[in-house]
Parts: C-alpha cells; structure tokens; sequence
C-alpha cells in the first residue's frame, strides 16, 4: 500500500482489517489520525489530510453523509454525494483508508436512542437556525472516534462552532483524543471552501462574496483599536449593510462557550457569520485575539 493508494472499507469488519494493518508511509508523532468528512471533497478537505499525514503514521478519513445532523426541510437528500471522485481527490492527498460506511453500518439499530447533547454550544448561533444540528454532529463524531479509535482527529476551523463543541465533548466527557484545528482554506476570490459553494450560480457567488469581506473589515478594525470587541463588530455589520444576502447572525463569541463576548473582553474569540445566498447557507469565520492581533 502507498499513500496514493488508500483502501476504501464500507463495514466495521473491513475497517479492523484495515486499521490492522501497519502502513507503508512515514508519518508523525501519532499513530493514527482521522479526518471526518461528509465527502464532496475539496481542497479544504485535502489540507486536513496533509496534516493528518503530518501528524500520524496511519491516516483514516472518513466519508459519511449523517443523517443525524440534518434538521428537517435541510438538504440531506440533495446533499452532494461522489463517491468516486472523492477517491480520485483522495489517491496522493496521504490518506491510507478511506471509511466509506453507510446509515445501516453506522447506525445498525436506527436512529439511535442515547445521543450526545453539545448543551448550550448547541443552542446558539448555528444551534438557533439549526436546531439538534451540533447534537447530530457529537454523537456521529464519538460513534466515529470509537470505531476508528484515532490519537489525533483533525478538524476544520471553517466549521467554529462544530470544533467548539467537539473540544468541549473531548474535554467534558474525558475522550482519548487530541483535537487538531486546521485553518481555513479559501479560494482566490476569498470564499471559504465549503461542499455548499457548489450551489452557488455565478452571480450568488459574486454575493457570497460579502461573508468574507465582513470577516476581513471586522479584523482590520482592530488595528489601532487596542483589539476592541465592538469595533471589530460594527465594522463588520457595516460591511453587511445592504448586502444582497439573508444575514443569519454576525457574532463575536468566546470559543470556550460560543457566548458573545462583552464589550472590553481580551482574549480568543472568533467573529463568525452565517447567511443564506439564494437557498443555500453559508457560513465563514475567523479567530481573533481581542487585545492583540488576528490570529489567523
Ligand atoms: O464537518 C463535517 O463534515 C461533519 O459535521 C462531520 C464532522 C464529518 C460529522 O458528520
């Protein structure tokens, strides 16, 4: 097996199989790393499994559309599925085994009764719009973390609050794992890379365009102003202003607790935005340390 080989498993037998077997590829510190996926991959994806392969000696991604975490009315039907593509992008990007189950392998005895709960995280932000959606989320990441039973699992930061709300469950719940935070990959034109942007018609992505605009003018706003929490926030409503887009929420939170800051906070914080271009949601973010620079 080479690094641009890497074994697709659909069921739990063959994942034991495959994660048994000692990989022909260097790696990191670690010994075995994940990276969670939905599939549609991109570019965004791939930088998570170049880290990965960083970082560990044996690389699983895993390829799984939850049903889980979809809110009734969402696009899990017309959610983007391609399976072989996903393995085309993947030969070469580091991965060693490719978890590719279905529902009735993850979960065998249907929607499953006991679940993980993100609490308040999960009641906020992305929680208002899309509730259950980051219960969803925990409770397939654990089911995955126990199946694949990772030393490290990369995560994206385009997703803030999935990562606040995994690091808490990491944390709160005692999970043998280290949680890796990748930035955000962004196209030419300053889009963040998200399955989603494939909905986008030209002239909506023109729009979307305002996302990261508002990110940008709420991080330059910081300089020359001490790092403060409300002039990063009313630069980037500003920004916003008579956009063509449904503005979801603007937000600047602690990512300890996903709560908005107070005005005077110094520390992390992440100002994060979601609006709706056309029909599809879109989300975008950046972390910030208030009292000093961006961080990213
Ligand atoms: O970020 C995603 O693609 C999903 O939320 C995840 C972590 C794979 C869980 O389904």
């Amino acid at each position: 097996m080479t690094p641009s080989d890497p074994r697709l498993v659909r069921t739990r037998d063959e994942l034991r199989t495959a994660l048994a077997r000692h990989p022909a590829a260097a790696g990191g510190p670690h010994a075995r790393a994940v990276v969670m996926t939905m599939g549609a991959l991109h570019e965004g994806h791939l930088s998570l499994v170049r880290r990965a392969r960083e970082l560990a000696e044996q690389v699983v991604v895993t390829i799984f559309v939850n049903p889980l975490q979809f809110g009734p009315g969402e696009d899990l039907e017309r959610y983007p599925r391609d399976l072989a593509g996903d393995l085309r992008l993947l030969a070469g990007a580091g991965a060693d085994v490719v978890f590719a189950p279905g529902p009735e392998v993850v979960y065998p005895d249907g929607d499953p009764v006991v679940r993980v709960t993100a609490g308040r995280i999960g009641d906020v932000l992305e929680g208002e719009a899309r509730p259950g959606h980051l219960d969803g989320v925990l409770t397939v990441v654990l089911k995955l973390l126990h199946l694949v039973a990772p030393e490290v699992a990369i995560f994206g930061q385009k997703d803030a609050q999935q990562v606040m709300a995994v690091r808490r469950m990491v944390r709160d719940l005692d999970v043998p794992v280290v949680v890796d935070v990748a930035p955000t990959v962004r196209d030419a034109d300053g889009l963040a890379m998200s399955s989603r942007n494939a909905y986008l018609s030209p002239a909506e992505r023109e729009r979307a365009l305002v996302l990261p605009r508002a990110l940008r003018a709420g991080t330059d706003a910081l300089t020359g102003h001490d790092g403060d929490a409300e002039s990063a926030r009313t630069a980037a409503r500003a920004a916003l202003d008579g956009a063509d887009v449904v503005l979801d929420y603007l937000a600047l939170v602690d990512p300890a607790t996903a709560e908005e800051v107070p005005a005077g906070y110094r520390g992390p914080a992440v100002l994060a935005v979601a609006a709706r271009v056309g029909a599809t949601r879109l989300i975008d973010n950046v972390p910030l340390t208030l009292g000093g620079e961006a961080t990213r």
